[in-house]
This record gives C-alpha cells, sequence and structure tokens, in this order.
C-alpha cells in the first residue's frame, strides 16, 4: 500500500511535488523536519472524496503557510452505528491527484488501524458547544471528531489549521477545544462553497437522487428567505423558524432535523435577534442527511 501512494512522489504535476505517508511515525518525522526548517505549517483535515469546498480549504492553507499538509481518513469513531461510515464515499487515488494539483504538500492517508491501534482508549470530549444542534442528534460524533483531530494535530503539530463554515458547529467544538487543552495552533475557517444552484458542496450529495437533488435546494433557499425576512425587519426567531419549515417541508422526501437560530457562540437557542445570530439546519432529503447554515444579521451584511 506504502509503496502505491509513494509513487506519487516525485511525479512533476505542473511543476509541483507532493508527498503521500501511511504511517504516523512517517509523518510525524516529516512534519517535524519541516518545523525545524523554519517553516510554517497548514494542515487540512478530511475524510476524502473531495469537492472543490475541500480544494478552496487546502488553496487557503496555501496562502497562510510555507508548506500543507492534509489527511484523509474516513474516521470511525465520528459515525453512529446506524450511520454511513461503511458506504462513505471514498476515491482515494482522484483525491491524491486533486490535492497535488491545488499545491499540498504532503497527504497523510493512515489506515484505521494506524489512528486506532490495539489497547486505544483515550477520548477527547467537549462540553457545553456540543449539547445543541448536530450534538442532540448525532450523539458521540463530535467526541469523535474532537479525539481524531487533537490526534492529527499532534501527528502533525501544525501551526495553523483550516475548517469550512460549512460544518460550523464542528468549527467552534474545534476552536474551543484549540483553546481549551491550549494546543498552539490558530483556527482558520473558510466561507461554504456552494454549486452553482446555491446547494452547499459535500461528500454525501452524491447520495442524492436527481430528484431529490432538487429538494435539497430547499436549504439554501430557506437560509435566503431568513435573510430576507431579517432584512425586512423580522426579529422573532419563532416567526423564522416557522417560515424555514414551512419551506422545507412543501418540498418532496424532506424531514427536518432541526431548524435553530442560536448564538453564534454558544450555540444557544435565542428568542428574537438583538446582533448576528447564526441559523442552523439538518434536514433528511430521502435517507441522506444535510447541514447548512448562514449568519443573520439584523444590521444588515458585515
Ligand atoms: P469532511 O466532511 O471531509 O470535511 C473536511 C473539511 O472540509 C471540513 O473542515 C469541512 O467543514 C470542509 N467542507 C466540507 N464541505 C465544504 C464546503 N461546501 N465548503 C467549505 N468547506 C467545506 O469534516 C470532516 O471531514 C471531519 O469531521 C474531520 C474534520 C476531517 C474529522 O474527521
Amino acid at each position: 500500500m506504502q509503496l502505491e501512494y509513494h509513487c506519487l512522489k516525485g511525479v512533476d504535476f505542473k511543476g509541483h511535488e507532493m508527498e503521500v505517508f501511511r504511517t504516523v511515525a512517517e509523518v510525524q518525522e516529516k512534519c517535524e523536519q519541516i518545523r525545524f526548517s523554519g517553516k510554517s505549517l497548514a494542515f487540512v483535515p478530511t475524510m476524502g472524496f473531495f469537492h472543490q469546498g475541500h480544494l478552496e480549504l487546502m488553496k487557503a492553507a496555501r496562502k497562510i503557510a510555507d508548506k500543507v499538509i492534509i489527511s484523509i481518513f474516513v474516521n470511525p469513531t465520528q459515525f453512529g452505528p446506524t450511520e454511513d461510515f461503511e458506504t462513505y464515499p471514498r476515491d482515494t487515488e482522484g483525491d491524491l491527484v486533486k490535492a497535488r494539483e491545488v499545491g499540498v504538500d504532503i497527504a497523510f492517508v493512515p489506515s484505521v488501524e494506524e489512528i486506532y491501534p490495539e489497547g486505544f482508549q483515550t477520548m477527547v470530549k467537549v462540553q457545553g458547544v456540543t449539547q445543541h444542534l448536530c450534538g442532540l442528534s448525532r450523539p458521540g460524533h463530535f467526541d469523535g471528531v474532537t479525539t481524531v483531530v487533537a490526534k492529527l494535530f499532534n501527528i502533525t503539530k501544525p501551526h495553523v489549521a483550516v475548517f469550512g463554515q460549512k460544518d460550523y458547529q464542528q468549527l467552534t467544538v474545534i476552536t474551543r477545544m484549540v483553546k481549551d487543552l491550549n494546543f498552539d495552533i490558530k483556527i482558520v475557517g473558510v466561507p461554504t462553497v456552494r454549486e452553482p444552484d446555491g446547494l452547499a458542496m459535500s461528500s454525501r450529495n452524491s447520495y442524492l437522487t436527481p430528484q431529490q437533488r432538487k429538494s435539497a435546494l430547499c436549504l439554501k433557499k430557506s437560509l435566503d428567505l431568513a435573510t430576507e425576512m431579517v432584512s425586512r425587519g423580522k426579529r422573532k426567531a419563532d416567526e423564522i423558524k416557522r417560515a424555514v419549515q414551512e419551506l422545507i417541508l412543501n418540498h418532496p422526501f424532506t424531514k427536518i432535523d432541526y431548524v435553530s437560530v442560536c448564538d453564534p457562540v454558544t450555540l444557544e437557542n435565542v428568542d428574537v435577534l438583538r446582533g448576528n445570530t447564526l441559523l442552523a439546519l439538518a434536514v433528511r432529503v430521502g435517507k441522506t442527511r444535510l447541514i447548512d447554515n448562514c449568519i443573520l444579521s439584523p444590521s444588515g451584511p458585515e
């Protein structure tokens, strides 16, 4: 396996080389060398099956550091027992080509055994901000995320790590963990990348049938409706939530997991919009669970 990926080393693609590592020991040594040479390192953790959203994170990372490392690892501990770990889409070879094209220097592609060897028994748990939104509908999910991200931070020891605002709560949880556990890493958020018709890019969009794909537009339409209501002076969270719920349920195949109007830092529900407020949605379209969010600004766009 290792050799197969190492073949990519030295392949010249648009003048750029990328090194691929499968083991913790090797990648740790490589990252250590980079730090020792005085260069800055930016890290983009992913579960692969890249779309433009992932690639924008990597491009952002390139702009802020000398070297960019990504990880591709479908992390079993963040999937619930009835969730899609086994069927989660994977295309490592294609991902490596895409990553190299956008100028990634190092890709870490470990096996499950490499990250969770026999005897593994430590978890990292953030409280508070995980007790809302996806934390309620996906119990244990964020424990899996923070555990694997903490491990990956310790393995790569980056100066900066880049996350998407599409997973707003994940970004919040990681920011909290970094602060609470004194990781010396700057966390950078990148705006959500969308398809031309507004659907937020997601690896899980590949599960949608053409008809479900049309219905999935209700998420972005809801964000736009709420933004428009706020610009017309609406301030009551209940009124906004009701309008959003109605819009979503008018689309076929949809089932609402949550529609939340909440504080963008604590993620606690708000009744009346005073300052910037988060509108976060999780909707099942058929069997596919999609999320999206936006910031509602009563005082107009920032
Ligand atoms: P994954 O879903 O592969 O996402 C990797 C990164 O890409 C995350 O930071 C996510 O927020 C970002 N991303 C996904 N879709 C995006 C979009 N449309 N626009 C902008 N950014 C987008 O999130 C995970 O993996 C995992 O939980 C992980 C952090 C890797 C831990 O296992």
